[in-house]
């Protein structure tokens, strides 16, 4: 009797020491892969390049593959279970790397039927991981770009977006990344910020920085990474202009943009003012979502509509009626906004929302209510956190302290510590020899 294999792949990146795994599980029986879903991948690591379905497509034809069917879990346990193989295979790397853990509950399962594990001596000297970092120093096209953003909600309970405001910045959250027991953790995607847009321009946060001149830091963090962007609207302007801000942000590769319903002078929502901010009313807000809906080319583009309601002193409800209305207008998600310690109007609402709409992405800023983790805004009902101003916050302090100990020494040796080696700041930039 030809024996059941099964192979457990992400199968986004296909090199040798893939298809020297899989020759070597078909010479053992027939052979299963169970190919990684989008969301059982990024609960552990970055979101594939390829979809589920074109990874599939690729896997079903290599020689030696008989079937592929979804792996949605990150452990092989449940699919072992599911199609209880007489073997399972599995690069013997994992008897050291993070997956070890679950090297030994597959060991544990594979009992239950008596069926074995044969590890194959790993491919030196190359994986997929340090393919996919090489990849992205390549770069991607604005078509893959927008369409990320979609597949990471679908994929991840929560979506975390980082500030940029410049290609350094938007390096770090393409980048950055720390290993914890359940995998490596990393951002998502970015947030242009007018805050911190017009901030780094020494401008005040009141959309004198116009889309031309944004654009070309914007452009600066197009160029040196691959992650999604959430593009801060501010107001939209009116909506006969608004509808060009779409297609240039679309063309771009940019996956949405944020319009929030304030009218006049747009001030700073985080702005201790007496002054209140006068509100869109409901038809001028819906007007201009319907109008960006209309223009946007792709099917991918979103238009999030940001409430303002809870800011400018109105009451959760009436938020949420301002919110109903944006949805019927086409808007594709929902940013909700407070400045609020407690979270608690924002928890409100969440529930009031998610009670009408279970799908509708939520997006929250908790830089206020900052005492939440992102489960716990997950739990409320929150799709996307954004952390909207930490890199700007996190450098102008460190920028004055080292400039100001210059000052004080009348040398820069006292700075040392402060400041990142030259050699170091020579190789920062991915792919430079
Ligand atoms: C921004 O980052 O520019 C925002 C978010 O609009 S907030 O500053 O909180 O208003
Ligand atoms: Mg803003």
């Amino acid at each position: 009797m030809v024996k059941t294999v099964y192979l457990g792949i992400t199968g986004d990146i296909i090199h040798p020491g893939i298809i020297n795994i899989i020759s070597e599980g078909a010479k053992l029986g027939e052979l299963t892969i169970g190919l990684l879903t989008d969301s059982a991948i990024v609960s552990h690591k970055r979101l594939p390049y390829l979809t589920y379905e074109q990874r599939r497509q690729v896997v079903e034809n290599i020689k030696g593959v008989a079937k592929v069917v979804p792996q949605e879990d990150w452990s092989y346990v449940p699919n072992l279970r599911k199609y209880r193989p007489d073997i399972m295979i599995h690069g013997d790397d994992w008897k050291t790397n993070y997956l070890s853990k679950i090297r030994e509950e597959c060991f544990e399962v594979m009992k239950e039927w008596g069926g074995e594990i044969v590890e194959i001596p790993y491919t030196k000297g190359i994986n997929s991981t340090a393919l996919a970092e090489n990849a992205s120093t390549i770069g991607t096209t604005p078509d893959i770009r927008r369409a990320t953003l979609r597949r990471l909600i679908a994929a991840k309970p929560v979506v975390r977006i980082l500030e940029a405001h410049s290609g350094l910045s938007g390096l770090i959250a393409e980048h950055a990344q720390i290993t914890k027991e359940d995998g490596i953790h990393q951002f998502d995607g970015m947030w242009s910020s007018s805050l911190t847009d017009s901030t780094s321009k020494g401008k005040p946060d009141i959309e004198a920085v116009d889309l031309t001149t944004r654009l070309q830091s914007l452009t600066d963090i197009l160029e040196c990474t691959t992650k999604p962007i959430i593009y801060d609207g501010d107001t939209g302007g009116i909506p006969e202009h608004f509808v060009f801000t779409v297609r240039t942000l679309e063309r771009n590769g940019v996956s949405a943009v944020i319009i929030e319903d304030k009218k006049g002078l747009k001030k700073n929502s985080l702005f201790g003012t007496e002054a209140k901010q006068v509100l869109a009313t409901e038809e001028e807000f819906c007007e201009k979502i319907s109008a960006g809906k209309r223009a946007q080319v792709t099917k991918d583009f979103m238009i999030i509509a940001r409430i303002e309601e809870i800011i400018a002193g109105y009451s959760v409800d009436e938020a949420i009626k301002k919110a109903f209305a944006a949805v019927r207008a086409g808007a594709d998600g929902i940013m909700i906004h407070s400045k609020d310690k407690s979270g608690m109007d924002i928890k409100k609402f969440c529930q009031k929302f998610r009670a009408e709409y279970k799908n509708i992405p939520i997006v929250l800023v908790p830089t206020t209510y900052n005492q939440f983790t992102e489960s716990e805004l997950g739990e409320w009902g929150a799709n996307i956190i954004i952390y909207a101003n930490h890199m700007l916050r996190a450098s102008y302090p460190a920028m004055r302290r080292c400039a100001e100990k210059i000052l004080e020494a009348e040398r820069s040796l006292e700075v040392n510590d402060m400041c990142m080696p030259i050699k170091e700041i020579l190789e920062l930039i991915p792919g430079t020899k």
